[in-house]
């Protein structure tokens, strides 16, 4: 409990000072866009190396302070769940996050290599998080449009992200099932009006034309889609590495 108080205190003050700074680096990096997924040197380096989860750990205390011990983020939405993410995508999303190619002002200064490391650090904490079982109770939409949901995700979404929401690691497509709701319906609200920069281009065009009210049914449809029992958590669980 004090780790995470002293954690989240570090967490504001850093946040505070260098908000500025990352400002101006996302307009610098916005000038030299790249291509979807072309990959940087560290990208390539934390997919390649041998992760030490034990460093993985010490990496994720940091991490704790909003995505909580567990991994499983808010149900408000305002911190994802990552617990049960394909690594291929916690990497390319770290990776896109400390490039400044994703927009993530909150995060960004605990994420950079001085504070917790560099592409090994990434290869680290991922394996930690594989290590995660999901949260069984996320949050979810209003549950009142869901026919016009699945019938829109049967369309328009399961090509990539799999019929259940499962992903596909090999292709860097994000597990979407058991990801809060609020969460969801942010990133794919941005990802339709070009504001998440590392988007792939194929689901823009996918989705361009998404009424508001289309977007609301499908992420409601998603957010009820479950994993498979054997990879959430039983009821009640608390993550043990964190217990004094
Ligand atoms: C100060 C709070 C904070 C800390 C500390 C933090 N994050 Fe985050 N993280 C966020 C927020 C907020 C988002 C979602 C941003 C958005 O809505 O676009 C996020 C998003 C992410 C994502 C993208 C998830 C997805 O589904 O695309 C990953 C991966 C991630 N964080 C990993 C980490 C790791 C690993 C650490 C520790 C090294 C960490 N975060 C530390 C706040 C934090
Ligand atoms: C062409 C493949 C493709 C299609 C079609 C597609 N997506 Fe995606 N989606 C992606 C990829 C790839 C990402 C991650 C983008 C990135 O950051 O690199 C993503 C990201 C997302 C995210 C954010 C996940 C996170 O963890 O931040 C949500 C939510 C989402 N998609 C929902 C949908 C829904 C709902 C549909 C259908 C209406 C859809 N997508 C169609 C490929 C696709």
């Amino acid at each position: 409990m004090k780790l995470t108080i002293l954690v989240l205190s570090l967490v504001m003050s850093v946040a505070f000072s260098n908000g500025v700074l990352a400002e101006e680096k996302a307009e610098q990096s916005k000038e030299t866009k790249r291509a979807w997924n072309e990959m940087n040197e560290e990208q390539k380096t934390a997919l390649n190396a041998k992760p030490d989860k034990e460093n993985g750990f010490e990496v994720y205390e940091v991490c704790s302070a909003c995505h909580m011990p567990e991994g499983w983020g808010m149900k408000n939405g305002t911190f994802p769940l990552l617990a049960g993410q394909h690594r291929s995508v916690l990497i390319k999303q770290l990776a896109d996050i400390r490039a400044l190619n994703r927009d993530n002002p909150t995060m960004y200064p605990f994420a950079l290599p001085e504070s917790i490391g560099d592409a090994q650090a990434l290869a680290d904490v991922t394996a930690y998080i594989a290590t995660l079982p999901m949260n069984p109770d996320n949050g979810v939409g209003p549950g009142d449009n869901l026919e016009h949901g699945k019938k829109l995700y049967k369309d328009n979404c399961v090509k990539c992200h799999g019929e259940n929401g499962e992903g596909d690691a090999e292709n860097f497509y994000p597990r979407i099932q058991a990801q809060h709701y609020a969460y969801m319906l942010r990133q794919f609200e941005w990802i339709r009006d070009g504001k998440r920069r590392n988007a792939n281009p194929d689901m823009v065009k996918q989705i361009d034309g998404f009424t508001d009210k289309d977007m609301v049914a499908v992420i409601d449809y998603v957010s009820r889609l479950k994993p498979p029992k054997e990879d959430l958590a039983k009821p009640g669980w608390t993550n043990p590495d964190f217990d004094d």
